[in-house]
Protein backbone atom coordinates (compact mmCIF):
# COMPACT_ATOMS: atom_id res chain seq x y z
CA UNK A 1 0.00 0.00 0.00
CA UNK A 2 0.98 3.21 -1.16
CA UNK A 3 1.81 6.01 1.56
CA UNK A 4 -0.79 8.71 0.42
CA UNK A 5 1.70 11.60 2.25
CA UNK A 6 5.02 10.78 0.53
CA UNK A 7 3.07 10.39 -2.73
CA UNK A 8 1.52 14.03 -2.21
CA UNK A 9 4.67 15.36 -1.59
CA UNK A 10 6.40 13.76 -4.42
CA UNK A 11 3.54 14.80 -6.87
CA UNK A 12 3.40 18.61 -5.76
CA UNK A 13 5.23 20.38 -8.24
CA UNK A 14 7.86 23.45 -6.95
CA UNK A 15 5.88 26.76 -6.31
CA UNK A 16 5.45 28.80 -9.73
CA UNK A 17 6.77 32.24 -8.89
CA UNK A 18 3.51 34.68 -7.92
CA UNK A 19 3.43 37.67 -10.82
CA UNK A 20 6.38 36.31 -12.45
CA UNK A 21 8.22 38.54 -15.34
CA UNK A 22 11.57 38.23 -17.22
CA UNK A 23 14.69 40.34 -16.50
CA UNK A 24 15.31 41.28 -20.28
CA UNK A 25 18.16 44.04 -19.72
CA UNK A 26 20.52 45.02 -16.95
CA UNK A 27 22.75 47.70 -17.14
CA UNK A 28 25.20 49.17 -13.96
CA UNK A 29 26.79 52.89 -13.68
CA UNK A 30 28.14 52.57 -10.01
CA UNK A 31 28.44 49.88 -7.15
CA UNK A 32 25.54 51.57 -5.94
CA UNK A 33 22.96 52.12 -8.49
CA UNK A 34 21.68 49.85 -11.46
CA UNK A 35 19.12 49.81 -13.85
CA UNK A 36 17.06 47.09 -15.12
CA UNK A 37 14.20 46.35 -17.46
CA UNK A 38 11.74 43.41 -17.29
CA UNK A 39 8.86 41.89 -19.27
CA UNK A 40 5.24 44.01 -18.67
CA UNK A 41 2.63 42.12 -17.01
CA UNK A 42 -0.67 41.68 -19.54
CA UNK A 43 -3.19 43.03 -17.42
CA UNK A 44 -1.01 46.22 -15.75
CA UNK A 45 -2.25 49.80 -16.57
CA UNK A 46 -0.17 52.23 -15.23
CA UNK A 47 0.02 56.23 -14.67
CA UNK A 48 3.52 57.64 -15.69
CA UNK A 49 4.63 58.11 -12.14
CA UNK A 50 3.51 55.63 -9.87
CA UNK A 51 5.09 53.01 -8.70
CA UNK A 52 4.35 49.18 -7.45
CA UNK A 53 5.75 46.29 -5.57
CA UNK A 54 8.90 44.21 -7.38
CA UNK A 55 11.04 42.10 -5.31
CA UNK A 56 12.30 38.13 -5.46
CA UNK A 57 11.29 34.96 -3.11
CA UNK A 58 13.33 35.64 0.23
CA UNK A 59 15.45 32.52 1.91
CA UNK A 60 11.98 31.46 3.98
CA UNK A 61 10.53 30.54 0.21
CA UNK A 62 7.74 33.87 0.81
CA UNK A 63 8.01 36.88 -1.67
CA UNK A 64 11.04 39.64 -0.60
CA UNK A 65 8.94 42.79 -1.62
CA UNK A 66 9.86 46.63 -1.86
CA UNK A 67 7.88 49.72 -3.23
CA UNK A 68 9.79 50.82 -6.82
CA UNK A 69 8.83 53.70 -8.85
CA UNK A 70 8.24 52.41 -12.54
CA UNK A 71 11.16 54.37 -14.52
CA UNK A 72 9.43 53.45 -17.99
CA UNK A 73 6.66 55.70 -19.49
CA UNK A 74 2.80 54.41 -19.25
CA UNK A 75 3.13 53.16 -23.07
CA UNK A 76 6.38 51.22 -22.92
CA UNK A 77 6.03 47.58 -23.69
CA UNK A 78 8.52 46.59 -21.22
CA UNK A 79 9.29 48.06 -17.49
CA UNK A 80 12.31 49.68 -16.41
CA UNK A 81 13.74 50.33 -12.81
CA UNK A 82 16.69 51.92 -11.81
CA UNK A 83 17.66 50.76 -8.65
CA UNK A 84 20.42 51.13 -5.71
CA UNK A 85 22.49 48.52 -4.25
CA UNK A 86 22.35 48.23 -0.48
CA UNK A 87 25.13 45.64 0.30
CA UNK A 88 23.46 44.39 3.53
CA UNK A 89 19.69 45.58 2.05
CA UNK A 90 17.44 42.53 2.17
CA UNK A 91 16.07 42.60 -1.40
CA UNK A 92 18.62 44.42 -3.43
CA UNK A 93 21.99 42.72 -1.93
CA UNK A 94 20.55 40.11 -4.33
CA UNK A 95 18.29 42.21 -6.46
CA UNK A 96 21.80 43.58 -7.85
CA UNK A 97 22.84 40.13 -9.29
CA UNK A 98 19.95 39.62 -11.75
CA UNK A 99 20.54 38.77 -15.54
CA UNK A 100 18.43 38.58 -18.69
CA UNK A 101 16.32 35.57 -18.54
CA UNK A 102 15.86 35.68 -14.86
CA UNK A 103 12.71 35.92 -13.01
CA UNK A 104 11.65 39.10 -10.71
CA UNK A 105 7.94 39.99 -8.77
CA UNK A 106 5.87 42.21 -10.35
CA UNK A 107 2.73 43.24 -8.38
CA UNK A 108 0.61 44.58 -10.91
CA UNK A 109 -0.79 46.91 -7.98
CA UNK A 110 0.60 50.80 -9.21
CA UNK A 111 -0.20 53.68 -7.15
CA UNK A 112 1.27 57.29 -6.00
CA UNK A 113 0.80 60.60 -6.07
CA UNK A 114 4.10 62.13 -8.36
CA UNK A 115 0.87 61.89 -11.51
CA UNK A 116 -0.11 64.53 -13.71
CA UNK A 117 -3.71 64.04 -12.34
CA UNK A 118 -2.64 65.78 -8.54
CA UNK A 119 -1.78 68.74 -10.43
CA UNK A 120 -3.76 72.14 -11.52
CA UNK A 121 -2.99 73.44 -14.84
CA UNK A 122 -0.67 74.92 -15.03
CA UNK A 123 2.99 76.69 -17.46
CA UNK A 124 6.35 75.85 -15.66
CA UNK A 125 6.60 71.92 -14.22
CA UNK A 126 9.75 71.16 -11.95
CA UNK A 127 10.87 67.96 -11.32
CA UNK A 128 13.15 67.98 -8.16
CA UNK A 129 15.05 64.90 -7.19
CA UNK A 130 17.90 63.18 -5.75
CA UNK A 131 19.98 59.79 -5.73
CA UNK A 132 17.32 57.29 -7.04
CA UNK A 133 14.30 59.57 -6.51
CA UNK A 134 14.58 60.52 -10.04
CA UNK A 135 13.35 57.33 -10.96
CA UNK A 136 9.62 58.26 -11.21
CA UNK A 137 10.81 61.42 -13.76
CA UNK A 138 12.38 59.21 -16.15
CA UNK A 139 8.93 58.25 -16.79
CA UNK A 140 7.33 60.84 -16.66
CA UNK A 141 10.27 62.99 -19.20
CA UNK A 142 9.11 59.82 -21.25
CA UNK A 143 5.39 60.79 -21.31
CA UNK A 144 4.11 62.95 -23.78
CA UNK A 145 1.24 64.18 -21.72
CA UNK A 146 4.10 65.89 -19.84
CA UNK A 147 4.80 68.35 -22.67
CA UNK A 148 1.41 69.05 -23.80
CA UNK A 149 0.39 70.13 -19.98
CA UNK A 150 3.18 71.86 -19.25
CA UNK A 151 5.36 74.77 -22.08
CA UNK A 152 8.74 74.12 -20.02
CA UNK A 153 9.71 70.65 -17.56
CA UNK A 154 13.22 71.85 -15.35
CA UNK A 155 14.39 68.69 -14.06
CA UNK A 156 16.81 69.17 -11.35
CA UNK A 157 19.03 66.10 -9.94
CA UNK A 158 21.15 66.50 -7.13
CA UNK A 159 23.63 63.32 -6.20
CA UNK A 160 27.08 62.75 -4.06
CA UNK A 161 28.69 62.50 -7.15
CA UNK A 162 29.22 63.37 -10.84
CA UNK A 163 28.98 59.36 -11.99
CA UNK A 164 25.44 59.18 -9.67
CA UNK A 165 23.86 61.57 -12.54
CA UNK A 166 24.67 59.23 -15.46
CA UNK A 167 21.58 57.26 -16.04
CA UNK A 168 19.73 60.76 -15.64
CA UNK A 169 22.04 62.66 -18.09
CA UNK A 170 22.02 59.59 -20.76
CA UNK A 171 18.05 59.71 -20.44
CA UNK A 172 17.55 62.80 -21.47
CA UNK A 173 20.64 62.98 -24.22
CA UNK A 174 18.36 59.80 -25.60
CA UNK A 175 14.90 62.15 -25.22
CA UNK A 176 16.56 64.75 -27.22
CA UNK A 177 18.10 63.02 -29.99
CA UNK A 178 14.33 60.77 -30.40
CA UNK A 179 12.99 61.90 -33.32
CA UNK A 180 9.75 61.16 -31.93
CA UNK A 181 10.46 63.30 -29.06
CA UNK A 182 12.01 66.65 -30.90
CA UNK A 183 8.37 67.43 -32.08
CA UNK A 184 7.13 67.40 -28.03
CA UNK A 185 9.94 69.12 -27.09
CA UNK A 186 9.80 72.21 -29.55
CA UNK A 187 12.23 74.16 -31.65
CA UNK A 188 15.59 73.76 -30.18
CA UNK A 189 14.65 70.79 -27.65
CA UNK A 190 14.04 73.87 -25.42
CA UNK A 191 11.07 72.34 -23.14
CA UNK A 192 13.43 70.16 -20.67
CA UNK A 193 15.34 71.90 -18.52
CA UNK A 194 18.12 70.10 -17.22
CA UNK A 195 20.00 71.58 -14.30
CA UNK A 196 21.93 68.65 -12.99
CA UNK A 197 24.58 69.55 -9.18
CA UNK A 198 26.54 67.52 -7.18
CA UNK A 199 27.38 67.95 -3.66
CA UNK A 200 30.38 66.20 -2.59
CA UNK A 201 32.38 65.77 -5.89
CA UNK A 202 33.30 68.54 -7.96
CA UNK A 203 30.92 69.56 -10.54
CA UNK A 204 30.40 72.35 -13.36
CA UNK A 205 27.43 73.40 -11.20
CA UNK A 206 27.80 72.35 -6.98
CA UNK A 207 25.47 72.54 -4.10
CA UNK A 208 22.20 71.09 -2.52
CA UNK A 209 19.47 72.25 -4.91
CA UNK A 210 17.84 73.40 -1.72
CA UNK A 211 20.52 75.77 -1.05
CA UNK A 212 20.44 76.73 -4.81
CA UNK A 213 16.95 77.83 -4.63
CA UNK A 214 17.29 79.84 -1.77
CA UNK A 215 20.07 81.70 -2.93
CA UNK A 216 18.14 82.06 -6.29
CA UNK A 217 20.94 80.82 -8.24
CA UNK A 218 18.61 78.15 -10.05
CA UNK A 219 16.21 81.04 -11.55
CA UNK A 220 19.46 82.85 -12.25
CA UNK A 221 21.08 79.80 -14.21
CA UNK A 222 17.85 79.11 -15.73
CA UNK A 223 17.01 82.58 -16.54
CA UNK A 224 13.18 82.19 -15.29
CA UNK A 225 11.38 84.16 -12.28
CA UNK A 226 11.75 82.26 -9.00
CA UNK A 227 8.78 80.11 -8.10
CA UNK A 228 4.64 81.39 -8.84
CA UNK A 229 1.98 79.55 -7.79
CA UNK A 230 0.02 81.14 -10.63
CA UNK A 231 2.52 79.50 -13.38
CA UNK A 232 4.61 76.88 -11.75
CA UNK A 233 3.62 73.45 -10.74
CA UNK A 234 6.49 70.86 -8.79
CA UNK A 235 6.95 66.99 -8.18
CA UNK A 236 9.48 66.21 -5.61
CA UNK A 237 10.99 62.52 -5.09
CA UNK A 238 14.69 62.36 -2.46
CA UNK A 239 14.82 61.03 0.72
CA UNK A 240 12.50 61.83 3.64
CA UNK A 241 14.64 65.17 4.75
CA UNK A 242 14.67 66.30 1.40
CA UNK A 243 11.61 65.93 0.85
CA UNK A 244 10.43 67.63 3.86
CA UNK A 245 13.46 70.70 2.90
CA UNK A 246 11.69 71.50 -0.85
CA UNK A 247 8.31 71.35 0.38
CA UNK A 248 9.02 73.74 3.03
CA UNK A 249 10.50 76.03 0.04
CA UNK A 250 7.77 75.63 -1.95
CA UNK A 251 4.91 76.25 0.75
CA UNK A 252 7.00 79.63 1.66
CA UNK A 253 6.52 80.84 -2.18
CA UNK A 254 2.87 79.53 -2.36
CA UNK A 255 2.17 76.30 -3.49
CA UNK A 256 -0.10 73.76 -2.06
CA UNK A 257 0.47 69.92 -1.74
CA UNK A 258 -2.27 68.26 -4.08
CA UNK A 259 -3.03 64.92 -4.00
CA UNK A 260 -4.91 62.31 -6.45
CA UNK A 261 -8.97 63.41 -4.45
CA UNK A 262 -7.19 66.80 -4.70
CA UNK A 263 -5.25 68.77 -7.51
CA UNK A 264 -3.26 71.72 -6.30
CA UNK A 265 0.28 73.01 -7.30
CA UNK A 266 3.09 70.25 -5.94
CA UNK A 267 2.69 66.61 -4.84
CA UNK A 268 5.53 65.05 -3.26
CA UNK A 269 7.03 61.08 -2.92
CA UNK A 270 9.86 59.51 -0.64
CA UNK A 271 12.06 57.61 -2.51
CA UNK A 272 13.14 55.67 0.63
CA UNK A 273 12.25 55.05 3.88
CA UNK A 274 14.99 55.28 6.47
C1 LIG B 1 7.38 54.90 -2.70
C2 LIG B 1 8.75 54.30 -2.80
C3 LIG B 1 9.36 54.17 -4.04
C4 LIG B 1 10.65 53.63 -4.13
N1 LIG B 1 11.24 53.55 -5.37
C5 LIG B 1 12.53 53.11 -5.46
C6 LIG B 1 13.20 53.08 -6.72
O1 LIG B 1 12.64 53.42 -7.77
N2 LIG B 1 14.48 52.65 -6.74
C7 LIG B 1 15.14 52.25 -5.61
O2 LIG B 1 16.31 51.89 -5.69
N3 LIG B 1 14.52 52.25 -4.42
C8 LIG B 1 13.23 52.66 -4.32
N4 LIG B 1 12.60 52.64 -3.10
C9 LIG B 1 13.30 52.01 -1.95
C10 LIG B 1 13.05 50.50 -2.01
O3 LIG B 1 11.70 50.26 -1.63
C11 LIG B 1 13.99 49.69 -1.08
O4 LIG B 1 14.14 50.31 0.16
C12 LIG B 1 15.36 49.49 -1.70
O5 LIG B 1 15.23 48.72 -2.88
C13 LIG B 1 16.33 48.76 -0.77
O6 LIG B 1 15.77 47.53 -0.42
P1 LIG B 1 16.55 46.54 0.55
O7 LIG B 1 15.61 45.47 0.97
O8 LIG B 1 17.83 46.12 -0.09
O9 LIG B 1 16.94 47.44 1.81
P2 LIG B 1 15.96 48.19 2.82
O10 LIG B 1 15.91 47.45 4.10
O11 LIG B 1 14.65 48.48 2.15
O12 LIG B 1 16.74 49.57 3.02
C14 LIG B 1 17.91 49.62 3.82
C15 LIG B 1 18.40 51.06 3.92
O13 LIG B 1 18.99 51.44 2.66
C16 LIG B 1 18.75 52.81 2.38
N5 LIG B 1 18.03 52.89 1.08
C17 LIG B 1 16.97 52.12 0.68
N6 LIG B 1 16.58 52.48 -0.57
C18 LIG B 1 17.41 53.49 -0.95
C19 LIG B 1 17.49 54.28 -2.14
N7 LIG B 1 16.64 54.07 -3.18
N8 LIG B 1 18.44 55.22 -2.21
C20 LIG B 1 19.31 55.41 -1.16
N9 LIG B 1 19.27 54.70 -0.01
C21 LIG B 1 18.33 53.75 0.09
C22 LIG B 1 17.90 53.34 3.53
O14 LIG B 1 18.77 53.97 4.46
C23 LIG B 1 17.29 52.11 4.14
O15 LIG B 1 17.00 52.26 5.52
C24 LIG B 1 11.32 53.19 -2.96
C25 LIG B 1 10.70 53.30 -1.71
C26 LIG B 1 9.44 53.87 -1.62
C27 LIG B 1 8.82 54.01 -0.25
N1 LIG C 1 25.92 58.09 -2.35
C1 LIG C 1 26.94 57.42 -1.82
O1 LIG C 1 28.02 57.38 -2.39
C2 LIG C 1 26.80 56.68 -0.52
C3 LIG C 1 27.83 55.83 -0.13
C4 LIG C 1 27.66 55.08 1.05
C5 LIG C 1 26.54 55.20 1.81
N2 LIG C 1 25.56 56.04 1.43
C6 LIG C 1 24.36 56.11 2.29
O2 LIG C 1 23.19 55.77 1.54
C7 LIG C 1 22.08 56.61 1.94
C8 LIG C 1 21.52 57.32 0.76
O3 LIG C 1 22.53 58.00 0.04
P1 LIG C 1 22.23 58.78 -1.30
O4 LIG C 1 23.47 59.51 -1.70
O5 LIG C 1 21.60 57.87 -2.29
O6 LIG C 1 21.08 59.79 -0.85
P2 LIG C 1 21.14 61.07 0.06
O7 LIG C 1 22.00 60.89 1.25
O8 LIG C 1 19.72 61.46 0.26
O9 LIG C 1 21.88 62.17 -0.88
C9 LIG C 1 21.58 62.39 -2.26
C10 LIG C 1 21.85 63.84 -2.61
O10 LIG C 1 20.84 64.63 -2.01
C11 LIG C 1 21.42 65.65 -1.21
N3 LIG C 1 20.57 65.88 -0.06
C12 LIG C 1 20.40 65.06 1.00
N4 LIG C 1 19.55 65.61 1.88
C13 LIG C 1 19.19 66.81 1.37
C14 LIG C 1 18.35 67.85 1.83
N5 LIG C 1 17.69 67.77 2.98
N6 LIG C 1 18.21 68.94 1.06
C15 LIG C 1 18.88 69.04 -0.10
N7 LIG C 1 19.68 68.11 -0.59
C16 LIG C 1 19.85 66.99 0.14
C17 LIG C 1 22.79 65.11 -0.82
O11 LIG C 1 23.63 66.19 -0.49
P3 LIG C 1 24.76 66.09 0.68
O12 LIG C 1 25.94 65.40 0.06
O13 LIG C 1 25.01 67.53 1.02
O14 LIG C 1 24.17 65.32 1.82
C18 LIG C 1 23.20 64.35 -2.06
O15 LIG C 1 23.78 65.19 -3.02
C19 LIG C 1 22.63 57.58 2.99
O16 LIG C 1 22.25 57.11 4.26
C20 LIG C 1 24.14 57.51 2.79
O17 LIG C 1 24.82 57.74 4.02
C21 LIG C 1 25.67 56.79 0.27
Amino acid sequence: MTDPTVNETIARPAPALPDAQTVTEVQHYTDRLFRFRVTRPASLRFRSGEFLMIGLLGDNGKPLLRAYSIASPSWDDELEFYSIKVQDGPLTSKLQHIQPGDQLIVRPKPVGTLVHDALLPGKRLYFFATGTGFAPFASLLREPETYERFDEVIITHTCRDVEELTYGRELIEGLKADEMMQELLGDGLEKIRYYPTTTREESPKMGRITKLIETGELFADLGIPALNPETDRAMVCGSLEFNKDIKTLLEQAGLREGANSEPAEFVVEKAFVG
